[in-house]
């Protein structure tokens, strides 16, 4: 088993011990936040009344409060972008968990942590990779997904070609990016999947999904129809594709490479569907990779 140079073991325990430093002189400012309160012991929490306002100005060091009592502290902003599902934070937690904190960016539209809880065994069930929850939350008020690790990309600055990346970087991507699509190759739909929701983790080595709706669908094996591939939220906007035929086209030519995994995926979801299709003829030694989906599909 690989396991990490001393030196690198020691830089990083610094590194930590460090980061609680600052974040413990910033302390002596830091300011609890409330967030969601509940006006009778038993009612329904509700979010106070500059609920946005409060979110825009807290600072590393500060915390969140929910109506619980529980205690988030935070780390740093992550994306306080208005008009997105989530305002999205490092944080940790009274147990010492360190996630993304996720609260709902409109405290009218509250479902949206509900929706990530509620989808999570979903995206497992259907071996869909995710980042996991770390600390379920509280519904209506906030959840903790695990982190990305540091330099992981998003799906669209990948494909548009937003960082400079070493072939050799780009092609492990590129893989990984099959190896992702096709696990999702028998799912219809990942409710909310598209070109933004889906990061390349370098230390995973995988893409996964850091956000996601409540539902999951499995394709149907009547009526081959790859349109209706969750995969195709993701490339979508890069390829072309039609009813009548499994060939996959770039929308423009740089997305050539593009086109190309994706028709792999394709290619394999066809596969593992005949397999799945008693009326076709069924072949297993043309199709050792869906022969093992077939078993585990039935
Ligand atoms: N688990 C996570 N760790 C680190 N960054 C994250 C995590 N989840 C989301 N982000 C970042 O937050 C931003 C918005 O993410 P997203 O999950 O799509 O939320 P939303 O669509 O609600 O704005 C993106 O830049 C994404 O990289
Ligand atoms: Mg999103």
């Amino acid at each position: 088993m690989y396991t990490k140079p001393q030196l690198f073991g020691t830089l990083g325990e610094m590194r930590g011990l460090w980061f609680f430093l600052i974040l413990f002189a910033a302390n002596a400012y830091a300011r609890d936040v409330r967030l969601f309160e509940r006006k009778q012991p038993l009612g329904p929490s509700e979010p106070i009344q500059d609920y946005q306002r409060e979110i825009r100005l807290v600072e590393p060091g500060d915390a969140f409060v929910f109506s619980d009592g529980t205690r988030i502290q935070i780390i740093r902003p992550i994306s306080r972008t208005e008009g997105r599902r989530d305002f999205i934070f490092e944080g940790v937690d009274k147990k010492g968990r360190r996630g993304a904190l996720r609260i709902p960016a409109d405290d009218t539209r509250r479902y949206t942590v509900d929706d990530t809880v509620k989808g999570a065994p979903l995206l497992k069930k259907n071996g869909v990779p995710f980042v996991p929850i770390v600390n379920k939350g509280l519904p209506g008020e906030f959840t903790m997904t695990q982190l990305l690790s540091e330099g992981s990309i998003i799906f669209s600055d990948f494909a548009e070609g937003k960082y400079l990346i070493p072939a050799t970087q780009k092609r492990e991507m590129i893989e990984a990016l099959k190896e992702f699509g096709k696990k999702v190759a028998l799912l219809t739909l990942v409710k909310d999947m598209h070109q933004e929701q889906l990061s390349y983790d370098p230390e995973r080595k995988q893409w996964v999904l850091h956000d996601w709706a409540d539902a999951v669908e499995k394709v149907s094996v009547q009526g081959p129809n790859r349109n209706d591939l969750a995969m195709k939220y993701v490339v979508g906007k890069y390829v072309q594709t039609s009813l009548t035929s499994t060939e996959v086209k770039p929308a423009a030519p740089q997305y050539q490479w593009i086109a190309d995994a994706y028709q792999e995926i394709v290619d394999e979801s066809y596969r593992i569907r005949e397999a799945k299709d008693s009326r076709l003829k069924f072949e297993p030694y043309k199709m050792p990779a869906c022969l093992w989906e077939f078993q585990k599909l039935n």
